[in-house]
């Protein structure tokens, strides 16, 4: 974090868009003008650019904290993202270029993703799902995982997707809460040059009784052995063939639900983030067409996030199909089968905009600048980041290497909760400087606040909270309406409390410094060190665990992990055999994702008298720093036994 201080007294270079491309450009700083004249009317403007089956006559309705938006008004989510783009002459329009990882391909078009989606609804709808329904979607980077998305909004049944990376009691866990009756998954799909099994993990999540799936809905791909309950199971090819081709689309009110997406939050249990329709997809859609300055008739634009987190939700299904934008879908990882495969992919499509993380970006970094090379990327004209701060030589890199000196890097910031970008530079208006994420985008009242909830002045810092209610705000958390108040909204009142600390600069631009809870954010992934913690004390031979985010080169932050064992196990096992247990044991537990980059074992923790942990400590140990201050601690010879086992 003081990196990004550093960086921020300093920064001084700023980069005006390309003049070609804010010329030919659409999107003017009017958007802010409007925005701030009429708020409201500005958001129900861009509401309008959506199909209503029913008008809206009322905007906004605000019950600190509930919100609802254009709540009088109906359509159905589905159409705007398919039908209405094939009524309006573009069904020949690709929606998707698709690239398997072995090197298959599949073209989509919107006249097909609409046939296919029209008969998945009916499948649902054969299969008992009806609007208000949870499906569980387990799936990997498939075209199929667009169309069960789709689907699912087609008939008002509710998503829940959960990442493909993720361990059956995890799956488990979000069926069960979300109450899901259908489980849409795959045989196996393609990463690191092998298939790597996912029904497999569904059936050990549906093991034991308890569950309301009725049934499982098996997208072939991977061609693995798979067991199979005759009773249960359904192929996804053989039920699309015996399904009705049309389906009439029925309209849902503004705040149908669309779908719940789990994230992790400071306690072990993950949040049900619910988000509900036109206010969703007014504001994904609104984003994705001026952050980017997109041009839906010549863009080709390559979102790299995985269907499984929110801007899979909202960069690559929600707004871009709202916008009939084509795009590029890749299943697997960039390096596989060479590190060479992102740039042959932008080059073969023709990528004009590119979306990734700064995880990503700096392992190109690291692999180096020859790979680019290999490929013609002049296509591109427009870059975008999220999912963590930037810092701004990853952003200098990306934009000099990856966009040939020339290209915008929008770097924006968002939520799962806040459902769309918030604060972003719009590509073809904003002077950028690297390493801000800009300014709140039009519509949007943003504020950074100190700890009594005063506004701090531009050069200063404190946490960020957004101060009117948003069309692509969560609603609540799912059947847990308690702690959608505690944690967003009693902190300041009807201000949104996001979790993040952030500075104003001299010109009130933002730079995020991280969050300030206990989530970390490991290559873009929100992980909560509390449910690590209860995951490692669940294992056998763990008395005490403590767990934090330490900073990494690459993944941005990793988790490190303090355990103090039982004694009897800490005789019977030698402490690599412990780590390695324990690193696996998470692994198991919650996902790969999650899996420690190291497990010290302890012989004890650094407590306060009152006997909370001082993780500040363990993250200055884990990060190898001088000690900050330890005067609160209970006992003082604790650390130097920690520091004397860290190796
Ligand atoms: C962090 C991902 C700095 C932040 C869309 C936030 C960022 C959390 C940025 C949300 C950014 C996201 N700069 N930090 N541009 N974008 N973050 O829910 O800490 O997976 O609270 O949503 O990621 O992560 P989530």
């Amino acid at each position: 974090m003081s990196d990004r201080i550093d960086h921020l007294l300093t920064e001084t270079r700023r980069f005006a868009p390309p003049e070609a491309l804010a010329q030919a450009s659409a999107t003017t700083s009017d958007l802010y003008e409007q925005a701030a004249a009429d708020r409201l009317g500005f958001w129900a403007e861009q509401a309008r650019t959506l199909t209503w089956a029913t008008p809206f006559t009322e905007v906004l309705d605000w019950q600190p904290p509930h919100a609802r938006w254009f709540h009088d008004g109906t359509l159905n989510v589905a159409v705007n993202c398919l039908d209405r783009h094939v009524e309006a002459g573009n069904g020949d329009r690709i929606a998707l270029h698709w690239e398997g990882e072995p090197g298959d391909r599949r073209t989509v078009t919107y006249a097909q993703m609409t046939a296919e989606v029209k008969r998945l609804a009916n499948v649902l709808t054969d299969l008992g799902v009806r609007a208000g329904d949870r499906v569980a979607i387990y799936l990997p980077m498939l075209p199929e995982a667009v169309a069960a998305m789709l689907a699912c909004a087609r008939i008002g049944a509710v998503h829940t997707a959960v990442f493909g990376g993720f361990s059956p009691s995890n799956l488990r866990s979000r069926i069960d809460d979300a109450g899901a009756t259908l489980v849409i998954t795959t045989d196996g799909a393609w990463r690191k040059g092998k298939v790597f099994p996912l029904k497999p993990t569904v059936d050990e999540a549906l093991r034991e009784p308890g569950h309301g799936v009725r049934n499982v809905l098996v997208v072939r791909r991977g061609e693995n052995e798979i067991d199979w309950d005759d009773s249960r199971d359904v192929w996804y090819h053989e039920a699309m063939a015996e399904a009705a081709p049309e389906h009439q689309a029925e309209a849902f009110p503004a705040e149908h639900p669309l779908f719940i997406l789990y994230t992790s939050g400071t306690t072990g249990k993950p949040k049900g983030i619910l988000h509900t329709s036109a206010g969703y997809l007014t504001q994904t859609a609104f984003t994705h067409r001026h952050v980017f300055d997109l041009k839906p008739e010549t863009d080709v634009y390559w979102c790299t996030a995985d269907i499984g987190w929110v801007t899979g939700h909202s960069y690559i299904v929600y707004g871009p199909m709202a916008n009939g934008t084509t795009q590029v879908m890749h299943e697997g990882t960039f390096d596989t089968p060479t590190p060479e495969r992102p740039w042959q992919i932008i080059e073969r499509y023709g990528v004009t905009i590119f979306y990734t993380a700064p995880t990503a970006i700096r392992t190109f970094m690291k692999l180096g600048r020859q790979h680019t090379q290999s490929s013609d990327l002049s296509s591109l004209r427009v870059l975008g980041t999220v999912g963590e701060p930037i810092n701004p030589e990853a952003w200098m890199w990306y934009r000099d290497v990856v966009g040939g000196g020339s290209t915008p890097v929008m770097d924006t910031w968002w939520q799962t909760e806040t459902g769309a970008i918030m604060i972003s530079g719009l590509a073809s208006v904003t002077s950028l400087k690297p390493g801000s994420a800009q300014v709140p985008i039009p519509g949007i009242d943003i504020d950074v606040v100190d700890e009594a909830g005063a506004p701090v002045g531009d050069g200063d810092g404190g946490l960020l909270v957004v101060t009117s209610p948003w069309p692509s705000m969560l609603r609540t958390i799912w059947g847990d309406d308690e702690r959608y108040r505690e944690t967003y909204w009693e902190r300041f009142g009807d201000r949104y409390f996001a979790g993040d600390g952030a500075r104003k600069d001299d010109d009130g631009e933002i730079w995020l410094l991280g969050r300030v809870d206990d989530v970390m954010n490991v290559s873009g992934h929100r992980l909560s060190t509390a449910e690590i913690e209860s995951s490692l004390v669940a294992h056998e031979s763990t008395a005490e665990a403590a767990v934090v985010g330490a900073s990494d080169e690459t993944t941005g932050q990793a988790v490190v992990a303090f355990v103090i064992l039982k004694s009897r196990f800490a005789d019977a096992m030698s402490v690599e055999e412990s780590e390695g247990v324990l690193r696996q044991h998470v692994a198991g537990d919650i996902g790969a994702i999650a899996r420690p980059r190291q497990v010290f074992i302890v012989p004890d923790l650094p407590k306060t008298r009152s006997g909370k942990i001082m993780r500040r400590l363990l993250r200055d140990l884990a990060e190898g720093r001088e000690l900050g201050d330890t005067t609160t601690l209970a006992d003082q010879n604790v650390v130097d036994a920690i520091r004397s086992q860290l190796r």
